[in-house]
């Protein structure tokens, strides 16, 4: 059945072709070798395009539908019933809809697109499947902290398999901007600080959801975003100006997206922001010279939502016709919502401000991609009912959920051993607003999953409980309101239990976007709540609740154990009490650093030197150094502990110095000197000593986990490729200096084994 409407689609399209290509009939093996041509395809049908038709294909739209179970994700904006909607489809004037979801919904849609149009072209379906669609993934931040890319592209796999039996087969994700501040609230959509861990992510990423075929049924077509430097928001306060230099977008920002463009991803996503004074969404340096000269990037650019029409706000366009032109000329090929394109391009041809010949290059891109995914080939191959019934939210992708949850939470502090707690403990009390709610587990940009599918820590812990009644769950506090006798009722709580564990952090509304906070510790109500507790006497644990890196210092001097749990989605409960009972060895890190204060933001690892770098241990007046705050951070990138611990031993670097095309083999030996089998994440860091533009004081180079048992050693290998060590100079260019260079490995960023190597000249 799904074929036979497939062909017919091919049927409505190719016929009025057959005057361009000359083909006699459909079925030839002319026609179909024409459907296997892309080019020739392409060119064919931008030939029989009318502009209007070219411009509808440039234009996208929010779906008509009230069909999420979700708080708006973006602002209401000229929404449309669905008959004016179809109005315009079979105008033509639409190239896909997004955030619609369901076989049902998006068939009629298409049916419209294909069987009503004058060309039959088939619509695109975009969504926002940042972390799992029904089946709900950790936030990408936390799933970043297992330091397993591999795990990321299993559930970018799983995400694409369920939205895509949902009918959707484009996705705008993955978020690849390097946030290097945690005020920024969608610091929790990505990989965290590190450029590596980032590009790596972001390839999984996009291998997960394009798969080896992207015209297969089951992947779909990937939007790293948002293009570009959109976390290097000044002050952390989102869709704020970017002020950086090019040095540092190069070398901080841009990689992650070039690793997804080399991974295959089709489309990319401009930022709202501005860079430098110049708008991303209608900046030729973007999306010219670097997208297509630099890159060869030959997918198609969308903008954010509204973000070509923003270019007006920005003080950048002078009113609507004039942010059309600037954005389609700077080579931004698709506009989302404001509907920009279809109100001003054929106008701003007719006058000459815009080439039509520059429509058509982008219609090409946008057509590319249609006919990648096979759109052309059956523009319904994604809407398959029975699929859709059977395999969202089948058990293999919900079990995947539970094993995402459990490898993503760091344990930051596990004094006198209190972890992991027994199964058959007498009395074990859950406190905190967090101890058992459905409506925080899933993350912020969780748009298709439901919170009463998803599996809350009351429930999680319970059912791991060899007496389920051991368990005593008690409030305490709201998020950020007391609860009238709140703490009496926690106290009462704690004082019958062997141990507390605290649910406290931020809930899900307070983080990702447009949730930039500008004190990222944990509302005052919890705090007391905290402080209440620690008086009572009894181990605390910590389940900490958050979207971005805390500032918790108090919870790090007082608690006894602190398990970072972020939003972990529909298996979250689960996830956690594989944690707490020892089920599941903790070995997971922090992709971002926790500051000790709000205001050390933004801190982050692999910053520079400068000339009075700070030592903590010294009491120097003139340095670096705040006056009323450490300088240091609470919990530094990468830092992370397990239940076992691990001895790094005989870091031997395969010689002493090496030639600029020569790889520099690096070894270390790694010990469980604990009680049971552990994964560690083997981090190695280089230090460039002296450049001709000053270099960090330590950058991320490779990593491994590695699992071991306990009493076993095992030597860990690198490469360093000297070409890795490059950076962009002073005439920004990439270059890779001689000279003397550190190497550190270990558990965190602040490892200290160390060893140094040179770099020859030759
Ligand atoms: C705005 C967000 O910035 C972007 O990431 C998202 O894809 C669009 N809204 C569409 O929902």
């Amino acid at each position: 059945m799904m074929k036979a409407q497939g062909s017919n689609a091919i049927k409505l399209l190719l016929a009025p072709l057959f005057a361009v290509t000359a083909f006699s009939f459909i079925g030839s093996s002319a026609a179909e070798d024409a459907m296997k041509n892309e080019d020739t395809f392409i060119d064919n049908l931008l030939g029989r395009m009318t502009l209007e038709e070219k411009v509808g294909q440039l234009s996208l739209y929010a779906t008509s539908f009230e069909a999420l179970n979700h708080d708006p994700v973006n602002p209401v904006f000229k929404p449309k019933p669905a008959e004016e909607r179809f109005d315009e489809i079979r105008a033509g004037k639409v190239t896909g809809i997004f955030n619609g979801f369901g076989v049902d919904l998006l068939r009629r849609n298409q049916e419209v697109a294909v069987n009503e149009s004058r060309l039959g072209i088939p619509l695109i379906f975009g969504a926002d499947v940042i972390h799992g669609f029904r089946t709900v993934f950790p936030v990408p931040l936390a799933e970043a902290a297992s330091f397993e890319p591999s795990l990321a592209e299993r559930t970018a796999r799983a995400a694409a398999q369920e939205a895509t039996a949902a009918g959707i087969s484009w996705n705008f994700a993955p978020m690849v901007d390097v946030s290097r501040d945690a005020r920024w609230g969608r610091s929790v959509e990505g990989a965290g600080e590190d450029v590596l861990l980032n590009s790596l992510f972001a390839s999984a990423r996009v291998r997960g959801f394009q798969g080896a075929d992207l015209s297969s049924f089951d992947t779909m077509l990937a939007t790293p975003k948002h293009f570009a430097a959109y976390g290097a928001a000044i002050a952390g306060l989102d869709y704020n100006t970017v002020d950086i230099s090019e040095r540092t977008l190069r070398q901080h920002y841009l990689p992650p997206f070039k690793a997804a463009i080399d991974s295959g991803a089709g489309a990319i996503m401009s930022a709202f922001n501005e860079i430098n004074g110049v708008p991303a969404t209608a900046d030729p340096f973007l999306l010219k010279q670097i997208l297509r000269d630099e890159w060869d990037f030959d997918g198609f650019v969308v903008s954010d939502f509204n973000s070509d029409l923003e270019l007006v706000a920005h003080g950048f366009a002078a009113d609507e016709e004039d942010a059309t032109s600037l954005a389609l000329n700077a080579g931004l090929d698709m506009s989302m919502q404001s509907g920009l394109y279809n109100d001003h391009l054929v106008d701003l041809v007719r006058q000459g401000r815009v080439q039509e010949s520059q429509i058509d290059t982008a219609v090409r891109r946008v057509l590319r991609y249609k006919f990648r995914l096979g759109l052309f080939d059956d523009p319904f191959r994604y809407f398959d009912k029975k699929r859709e019934e059977t395999l969202i939210g089948s058990q293999p992708i919900v079990d995947l959920a539970r094993d995402a949850g459990r490898r993503s939470i760091v344990l930051l502090k596990n004094q006198g051993n209190v972890l992991p707690l027994a199964k058959d403990i007498k009395r074990l009390a859950l406190i905190g607003p967090f101890a058992r709610e459905n409506e925080h587990l899933n993350g912020p940009w969780s748009i298709f999953g439901r919170n009463d599918e998803s599996v809350n820590l009351a429930d999680g812990i319970r059912s791991a409980l060899m007496s389920p009644d051991s368990l005593i769950v008690v409030k305490g506090s709201g998020i950020e309101k007391a609860i009238d006798g709140g703490i009496d009722e926690a106290i009462a709580a704690a004082s019958q239990a062997d141990i507390v564990l605290l649910a406290v952090g931020e809930g899900q509304h307070m983080s990702g976007e447009a949730k930039s906070r500008a004190d990222i510790t944990i509302p005052k109500p919890q705090m007391e709540l905290a402080k209440a507790l620690k008086a009572s006497g009894k181990p605390i644990v910590v389940l900490l609740r958050n979207g971005r890196p805390l500032a918790i210092p108090w919870l790090a001097d007082n608690a006894d154990a602190i398990l970072v749990t972020w939003f972990l989605g529909s298996q979250m409960g689960h996830a956690v009490a594989d944690v707490v009972f020892g089920d599941y060895n903790p070995s997971a890190k922090l992709p971002m650093t926790f500051p000790t204060a709000s205001g050390q933001c933004p801190i982050y690892y692999n910053r520079k030197n400068t000339g009075r770098p700070d030592v903590p241990e010294r009491a120097d007046r003139f340095k670096a150094r705040y006056i009323d705050t450490s300088s240091q951070p609470q919990y530094p990138f990468g830092y992370g502990l397990s239940y076992t611990q691990f001895n790094y031993t005989d870091l031997r670097l395969d010689a002493a110095d090496i030639a600029h095309d020569q790889s520099l083999g690096v070894s270390v030996t790694l010990t469980n000197i604990g009680d049971r089998t552990g994964e560690e994440v083997v981090q190695l860091y280089v230090r460039d000593l002296v450049g001709s533009v000053t270099r960090p004081i330590r950058e991320l180079q490779a990593f491994q986990k590695v699992s071991l048992a306990p009493g076993k050693s095992r030597t860990i290998r690198f490469d360093i490729d000297p070409h890795a060590l490059g950076f962009w100079g002073p005439d920004m260019t990439w270059r890779v200096e001689p000279g003397r260079f550190e190497v550190f490995v270990g558990g965190s960023s602040e490892a200290d084994l160390g060893a140094q190597f040179v770099l020859r000249g030759e």
